[in-house]
Parts: C-alpha cells; sequence; structure tokens
C-alpha cells in the first residue's frame, strides 16, 4: 500500500514535504516517488508518526465504569495515538506483575493501540514500601508512578530513584507537597477566596518539583515531571535541565488552554489536579513547550463516570478526559497561537514522547524499516467537540461545543488501520 500527497512532517528525520509512503507487513518500505501496491490519497493531510500519550488513565482494573483498556484504547486511536501509557492507580493498584499482565493482555484482545503500563512506585500508592518494581521492570515496565499520590517521604523517593537507576527506568513523582494542599479544590488566588473553595498553591508543586530535581540529580537518576502547572515548575526544570539533571516533563492540554477563571461557574468538569492555573502560569507553560523545557503534551486522560463526576463541585473527582482532543487542542491553539510550529507540534505529541520513554517503534522516523506507526490528519478541517459521540466511556470533556481546528483522519498500528476515514476500524 502507498500513502500518497501527504505532507509527510517527522521531526526523527527532520523531512518537512509531500512524499509517498509505502508500507508493507507493517513497516515503511519506501519514502519517495514511488507508488507500489493499493494507492491510498491521502492529499492535503498531514502524515505523522503516531501520536504517543505518557499519561492516562485507563482505570482497568476496577474502575470499568469510567474506562476499560478496550474504550480508552479505542479513544486512542481516534485521537491519533499508535501507543499510550497508563497510570497504576488502578484497583488494584498495578504494584506487582499480574496487573501488568492484565493490562498488556486487554490490550493486546483490543488492538487499538500499544500499551505501556506505568507500575506504582510503592505498594498500594501508600507511599511507605517500594511496590515490586524488579518484577515490573523484567516485564518491560519503564516507568514508576504513584499518580494521584505524592511519594511524601524523600527517603522512599531517594530509594525508588536509586533502584529504578539500575534498569535506567523512570521515576515520576505526583508533583503535590500535600501538606499544603489539604482539602484544595482550586488553584489559590483571589478567585479560590471569593468563591470560597480552598486553594492549591502553585508552591506545592513548586516545592515537591524542586525536592526530587535534587534527589534525582544527587542519585544520577532519572526523573520525569508530569502535568506541569506553574510558572515556577517551568522554572525549575529549565534550570536543572541546564545544569544536567535527567529530566524529561510534559504539560497537559489543559493546562495551556484553560485559566482558574472557569472554575467560577462552580462546573466539575473544570475539576482536575494539579488545578487550572492563572494567565501568567498558563503562558509560561507555553513557552516551556516553545523552549523544550517541556518535553512533551501528555493528556492526563480521566474518565469519571457522570455520576460522579456531575457532583456538586466538592464531591467531584478531579480530571478531565484528553485523548481525543488533544491533537485538535494543540493545532488550535499552540501552531495557530505561534507557539510551535506543526514540526515542534509533531515532536511534543510523538517523538519527544517516545523518547522520554524509551518507546522503540514510535515517535518516527517515517524512514524505511521503520514499524508504519503513523496518524494522518487534516490540518483544515474545522469540528466542534460533542462529548456523546467520544470513544471514551465517560463524557466528562470541559471542551464540549468547542469549535477546533485539526481532525484526525486515519490512524495506523504497523500498517494497520486502527482509525480510518473518521471511523474505528
Ligand atoms: O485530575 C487528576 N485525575 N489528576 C490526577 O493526578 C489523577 C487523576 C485521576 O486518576 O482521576
Amino acid at each position: 500500500m502507498t500513502l500518497t500527497g501527504a505532507r509527510v512532517v517527522d521531526p526523527a528525520t527532520g523531512r518537512d514535504g509531500v512524499v509517498n509512503v509505502t508500507v508493507a507487513d507493517g513497516v515503511v518500505t519506501a519514502v519517495g516517488d514511488q507508488v507500489e501496491g493499493r494507492r491510498v490519497d491521502l492529499d492535503g493531510l498531514v502524515l505523522a508518526p503516531g501520536l504517543v500519550d505518557l499519561h492516562v488513565h485507563l482505570r482497568e482494573p476496577g474502575r470499568e465504569d469510567a474506562e476499560t483498556v478496550a474504550t480508552g484504547t479505542a479513544a486512542a486511536a481516534a485521537g491519533g495515538f499508535t501507543a499510550v501509557c497508563p497510570m497504576a492507580n488502578t484497583e488494584p493498584v498495578c504494584d506487582h506483575a499480574g496487573v501488568v499482565e492484565q493490562v498488556l493482555r486487554l490490550a493486546r484482545d483490543a488492538g487499538h493501540c500499544d500499551v505501556f503500563p506505568t507500575g506504582a512506585i510503592t505498594r498500594g500508592l501508600r507511599g511507605d514500601e517500594l511496590a515490586e518494581m524488579g518484577a515490573m521492570a523484567a516485564l518491560g515496565v519503564r516507568c514508576f508512578s504513584d499518580d494521584g499520590m505524592p511519594v511524601r517521604s524523600a527517603q522512599v523517593m531517594r530509594r525508588a530513584l536509586e533502584y529504578a537507576r539500575t534498569w535506567d527506568a523512570i521515576v515520576c513523582n505526583h508533583a503535590e507537597e500535600s501538606t499544603l494542599t489539604d482539602g484544595a479544590q482550586m488553584n489559590e488566588g483571589e478567585l479560590s477566596t471569593l468563591l470560597g473553595l480552598a486553594g492549591w498553591p502553585a508552591e506545592a508543586e513548586e516545592v515537591m518539583v524542586a525536592r526530587d530535581l535534587v534527589l534525582a540529580h544527587g542519585r544520577g537518576a532519572r526523573l520525569h515531571v508530569p502535568h506541569v502547572s506553574t510558572a515556577g515548575t517551568v522554572e525549575l526544570i529549565r534550570t536543572a535541565k541546564a545544569r544536567g539533571t535527567r529530566v524529561t516533563a510534559e504539560a497537559a492540554p489543559h493546562h495551556f488552554t484553560l485559566v482558574d477563571e472557569a472554575v467560577r461557574s462552580y462546573d466539575p468538569v473544570y475539576k482536575v489536579n494539579p488545578p487550572l492555573r492563572g494567565k501568567a502560569d498558563v503562558e509560561a507553560v507555553r513557552e516551556g513547550l516553545a523552549d523544550g523545557t517541556l518535553d512533551a503534551i501528555a493528556t492526563d486522560h480521566a474518565p469519571h463516570p457522570p455520576e460522579q463526576k456531575e457532583q456538586e463541585w466538592v464531591h467531584a473527582p478531579p480530571g478531565m478526559l484528553g485523548l481525543e482532543t488533544a491533537l485538535a487542542l494543540t493545532l488550535t491553539e499552540l501552531v495557530d497561537g505561534d507557539v510551535l510550529t506543526v514540526g515542534q507540534a509533531v515532536a511534543a505529541l510523538s517523538t519527544k514522547p517516545a523518547r522520554a520513554r524509551d518507546i522503540d517503534g514510535h515517535g518516527g522516523p517515517i524512514a524505511p524499516g521503520a514499524p508504519a506507526n503513523l496518524v494522518a490528519f487534516d490540518p483544515a478541517q474545522r469540528w466542534t467537540v460533542d462529548a456523546q459521540v467520544l470513544h471514551s466511556r465517560s463524557r466528562n470533556t470541559p471542551y464540549a461545543g468547542t469549535t477546533l481546528r485539526g481532525r484526525v483522519v486515519h490512524t495506523l498500528l504497523r500498517g494497520r488501520f486502527t482509525y480510518r476515514d473518521g471511523a474505528l476500524a
């Protein structure tokens, strides 16, 4: 099969131009003028390496009312993703080999995209005893996180970094100093006082990130900072990278598109952890993505069923869907806003997250011999987000009714369509 006429954007080779891509037996076999086999016309579309999401919640096992591996990976394929990394805060927690094996099996059976489970740092996410990191690493787990729960103890965090370094694996700590966020409901500021909601101060994130950067630097270990939401965090990471700390970082689309003003509505669809911040923070996150301080855009796709999410603000769980809107939000807000070029956007959504997580075969290059993990999107198409037609089992997107630019047309996993002509294959 030859994909013809697309603008191929491949950060791994630096290619950006119209060229044909031939795929056979799951791999790219030629890039050039050739037309071999069946022709698939991609005129007017962008063809890029399949997107890679370092931070999703697939909820299975245990919370299948919110999402399953099958529905979450279907949403991923519809969003242009060929690889996702689910967090460990399932029930039971992914803190031992059995859950890793279960998630891998469910993902293989569903077949929508590749899944690279994140293992827990500590047993039950309780923050005291280390999880079975070695047994999980033996199954290919490359990253450990108690996401949703911070590792409070510096001693435990230091041991985790030291142990992970044995396999050159990555530790990702939920960046929240919880003694500063007791009962917190939204970003701390004038607005939280006005609304009578307990504040989640920027310093709670920054104190934890600063501690972890010091520990990772001292141990020579790899740290990944999730969902960066404040200007201070961006600056800490910038400084650490300059001094050679082995750190990568991600930002979520909601942290570069929405501000805490949205909370005035008391609509819990805007409740998320870390919370939506002020304009200066949003601006700093955008700058961090532009200058590469923040490596990746990761969704923190966090499905919750309506009976839980649509409660009064203080009772609603934090989290938002992300997989089916991430690409279009990046194009609409960051590319149209002159923050990133299309090539940089593809790098932040695919090439750089794949490298940050040692995921071979994803993120490009689009070159002979490489697995054909690809996304084709229409950069011109405008569409309005309709929560009712998302592939996720849950509906909690703050973007319902928003018109965005850029729509996924096809997603290919090792040369097989997982999403084709705007529908699940
Ligand atoms: O908003 C969030 N939701 N932040 C987290 O860290 C966890 C996540 C969840 O699991 O729902």
